[in-house]
Order: C-alpha cells, then sequence, then structure tokens
C-alpha cells in the first residue's frame, strides 16, 4: 500500500461575516497584522513572515470560517493528496488547478464532515520577510467546535494525513500534520463553529510585549496569560471587535515523531491546565464565547446565495 500523504502545513484562515472588513484597524493597529491586499469584500492580513496572508476577513451574511488554509510542498503532492482525498471519498470541490485570486498559486478545495471548507495551497505568492518585534509570525493552530468530535478527528486522520499529538479529558483533540504539536485541535461541542484562531510570536518576551501592546491600548485578555499543558505553549485570548476569538502564543511543542505518544491530559488538575497557575480555569463567559455562533458552512450558505 503507498504511503499516506499527509497535509504540509497550516497557512491560515479566511473569516468570514456581516461587516468583518470594517474592524481591519483592530488587527492593524492593536494586533499586529498589516494589510497586504483588499479587494472587493475582502482584506488579506499578513504577519512578519513570507506567509501571502495569515488571516482573510470576508464579508458574508454569517458569522464563521470561509476556509481554513493549508499549504502543499509541490504541485506532485498536491496532486497525490486530491487523489488520496478522492479515494477516501471526500467531497470534494473540483481538480487541483491555478487559483485565481490574490495568492495565486495551485491546489483544490474539499469539504470537511461539518461541511467546512479546507483549501490547500501550493506555489502561493510569498512576501518579503519583515522581522518587527512582538508581532505575529504565522498562525499556529486553528480550534474547531464540532458536534461529532470522534467522527472528525478519524476524518482527518484517514482522508488529510493528520496525527493525534494529546487529548485534554475526553472533551479536546489535538491533531498535528508535521513536528508542531497541534495546528487543528478539535472541541466537543453542540453545533460546528469556530473555537479560536492562535498566533504565533517568534519568542515568549514578545509574547508578553503583545500582550502589553493590547493592554496599553485598552484591550486586556479575556483569558489568560497561561501556559497550557498539552502543547506546552503560553496563552492569552482576546476577543475580536466581531466577537471571534484570537490567541497570542509561542513556544509550541515540536514532536519527535520517534518518541511521542498521545496522553490524555485531565481537567480536574489545575497544574496540569494552566502550569504558571497564572491564567486559572476559564470563565463562564470565556467558554461561551468560544462556543461560538453556528456555522451551517459553505454549501448551506451557497444555496441561500451569499456566502
Ligand atoms: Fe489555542
Amino acid at each position: 500500500m503507498a504511503e499516506q500523504v499527509r497535509v504540509g502545513g497550516l497557512r491560515g484562515i479566511m473569516m468570514r461575516g456581516p461587516g468583518l472588513t470594517q474592524t481591519l484597524p483592530f488587527y492593524e493597529d492593536m494586533w499586529g497584522l498589516s494589510l497586504a491586499h483588499r479587494e472587493d469584500g475582502t482584506a488579506y492580513l499578513r504577519g512578519t513572515g513570507t506567509e501571502a496572508f495569515l488571516y482573510g476577513l470576508t464579508e458574508g451574511l454569517v458569522f464563521g470560517i470561509d476556509y481554513v488554509h493549508f499549504s502543499m510542498p509541490d504541485r506532485a503532492e498536491m496532486d497525490a493528496l486530491h487523489a488520496q482525498v478522492t479515494a477516501k471519498g471526500a467531497c470534494v470541490l473540483g481538480a487541483p488547478a491555478e487559483f485565481d485570486d490574490w495568492a495565486g498559486g495551485y491546489g483544490f478545495e474539499i469539504l470537511d464532515p461539518d461541511n467546512r471548507r479546507l483549501r490547500f495551497r501550493t506555489e502561493a505568492r510569498e512576501l518579503d520577510d519583515r522581522s518587527d518585534w512582538a508581532m505575529p509570525r504565522k498562525v499556529s493552530h486553528v480550534v474547531l467546535n464540532t458536534p461529532d468530535m470522534e467522527g472528525v478527528q478519524e476524518w482527518y486522520a484517514d482522508v488529510l494525513g493528520f496525527r493525534v499529538s494529546d487529548y485534554s479529558a475526553d472533551q479536546m483533540v489535538f491533531l498535528r500534520c508535521n513536528s508542531n504539536h497541534h495546528s487543528i485541535a478539535l472541541v466537543r461541542a453542540h453545533y460546528p463553529s469556530v473555537n479560536h484562531v492562535a498566533f504565533e510570536v517568534p519568542t515568549i518576551n514578545e509574547f508578553m510585549r503583545a500582550i502589553g501592546r493590547m493592554k496599553q491600548k485598552g484591550h486586556v485578555p479575556s483569558w489568560g496569560p497561561g501556559r497550557h499543558g498539552p502543547g506546552d505553549n503560553p496563552f492569552a485570548y482576546f476577543v475580536s471587535p466581531s466577537g471571534f476569538v484570537i490567541e497570542f502564543t509561542t513556544e509550541l511543542q515540536q514532536i519527535d515523531e520517534a518518541q511521542h505518544e498521545a496522553q490524555v491530559w485531565p481537567r480536574d488538575v489545575p497544574e496540569k491546565m494552566d502550569q504558571w497557575m497564572t491564567a486559572g480555569p476559564p470563565t463562564p463567559a470565556q467558554r461561551a464565547v468560544m462556543q461560538g455562533r453556528p456555522d451551517p458552512g459553505w454549501p448551506e450558505l451557497r444555496a441561500e446565495g451569499g456566502k
């Protein structure tokens, strides 16, 4: 049997919602992203690395995810991934082709079992490297709420080659596609929605400075700073003007495939939930905002005549 094709990495995410592009100044003036490109109803925000965009804002009727954006190393791997997902019976939105959007390159899209659109792109537009103190450099991970955690976990493993890095009790599973402890995590929930998107800053000193920048501008963390058990990454969560949860993080655990064994992290041992014991458990308000707003996904929205 041929070896399983694995997704290369997480590039970022395109968010969707009414009035979303009006929140652009928040991300530019406070969060530390820069506008890379703007066109009808869509803003592309870049970090300090070469990725064309980390986070996109696109106008739409319903708050949620327009697409989660992944990389593949080259066209051969892209074609192999397409053959694999087709053979596995995934809902594929066309054959690999050139993208006609601003980020360009070559790839294809599929829907996951919750009707989330996933876009795979290689040969994307690359920007100049702009190392800048305490600014987000890349998207670390995207956390998804799902009513079928086991089924969706199995799908990401079988169809896309993700591996389980750890569990948080029976409520959450962390999935990796490369050495990063998790690029995607799933949370058991009542309906599909986005839980949060995490942005990586290069060092812990810059992580604290980024929190300080937000605080100076009147925006304190809704949860954190603290340090997670699974993934070992420091966290500080904020709520965006449109109600999305975003996170600063750094120092995410790197996985040695030869050594790593997934473990179940308990939720009733405070120091395993927050190693520093600075953040404590999330408040009910934090839990509520992380539940997100129900996102019917891609095809339902199209059927209703809007994205
Ligand atoms: Fe996170």
